[in-house]
């Protein structure tokens, strides 16, 4: 019998993770809506963009703009991802108050992602976490590919227990474990879970799970059987990986919430706004809606108001 806790915590991963990928640019008022809107429904994180290089990832180019011109709700975080000194300065200068810096547990994702490997990278965050904890900022800290990389296949929870280790060391009030191309199923995910949390307490770790392969769910359910606490999501299941071909996007926010609501399992989330937020941005991109629960529940309303 799974052991449920009173309540979870939700990190919303959308505007970021969601949208890095999108072909055609969003435009910044699209974005600023989608993170007003979702703070709006009681996410009590809403991961906003990126300060990477625009060389690399052309859609979050606009993210001094967009902190500029969202509407920062009272007791809600805002992180925005940083992978370097440059980036750190950037989001300082947009006032960002939380940051997320971004490893991997495979090499090759990480030459591919951020172009150095891992231990490279880890010597390029200390520095990040070191200035942004000096000046009062939170840092997060993610490790991708925990459960499988496109290039190299299986990857051993050793190596994700070490750069979750570093990055713990670092001062990240938390590592987030990115199923980056969503290939984990509930006894890996639980194996993998537990060699991290002999490095890292575990309230300190937070699942990321894709849903590629339909596992997503399970997946969670499996974390939450280990202790993990909080997870990220992306409205209407939002986002991709540009290295795996097929992969969907993080799970969507929606079908979490029908499942821990039917869990008894509180988030402070709202779901009639959430489903009105994953209809708003797929209908601004021209895109499906990702997400079960979403759909179902949006046509519900239609046909209850017809
Ligand atoms: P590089 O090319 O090695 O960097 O890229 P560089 O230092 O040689 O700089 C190259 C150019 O980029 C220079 O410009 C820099 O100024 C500029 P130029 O002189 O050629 O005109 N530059 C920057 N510009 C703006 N902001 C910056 C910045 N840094 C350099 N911060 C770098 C290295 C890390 C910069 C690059 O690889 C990069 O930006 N990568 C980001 C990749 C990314 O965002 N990936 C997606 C996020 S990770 C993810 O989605 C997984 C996750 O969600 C978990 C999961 O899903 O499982 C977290
Ligand atoms: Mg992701």
């Amino acid at each position: 019998m799974i052991r449920f806790p009173e309540s979870v915590r939700l990190v919303e991963v959308g505007p970021r993770d969601g949208l890095q990928n999108e072909p055609v640019m969003v435009p910044a008022s699209v974005k600023v809506e989608l993170i007003e809107r979702l703070a709006d429904a009681g996410l009590p994180a809403v991961e906003a963009t990126s300060f990477v290089s625009p060389r690399w990832v052309p859609q979050m180019a606009d993210a001094a703009e967009v902190m500029a011109r969202v509407r920062r709700r009272a007791g809600v975080s805002y992180p925005v991802l940083v992978p370097n000194l440059k980036g750190l300065d950037a989001a300082i200068a947009a006032g960002v108050e939380e940051i997320a810096v971004f490893g991997a547990a495979s090499e090759a994702f990480s030459r591919r992602n951020i172009n150095c490997g891992i231990d490279e990278s880890l010597d390029r965050f200390a520095p990040v976490c070191e200035r942004a904890l000096a000046q009062g900022l939170r840092v997060r800290g993610y490790v991708s590919v925990v459960l499988g990389c496109p290039f190299e296949g299986d990857v051993a929870p050793e190596s994700v227990a070490h750069v979750s280790l570093r990055l713990h060391e670092m001062g990240c009030y938390e590592v987030s474990l990115g199923d980056t191309i969503g290939v984990g199923t509930p006894g890996r995910t639980q194996r993998m879970i537990e060699a991290v949390s002999r490095a890292v307490p575990v309230e300190r770790l937070a699942g990321h799970f894709h849903d590629t392969y339909g596992q997503a769910l399970a997946n969670i359910l499996a974390a939450l059987d280990c202790g993990v606490l909080t997870f990220d999501c992306s409205v209407a299941g939002l986002g991709g990986c540009p290295y795996a071909p097929g992969a969907t996007g993080n799970v969507a926010t929606e079908d979490v919430l029908f499942m821990l609501d039917g869990l008894g399992i509180r988030t402070g989330v709202d779901m009639d706004s959430l489903v009105a937020t994953g209809q708003f941005i797929c209908e601004a991109i021209g895109r499906t809606n990702n997400s079960r629960a979403g759909r179902a529940l949006a046509l519900k309303r239609e046909r209850h108001a017809a």
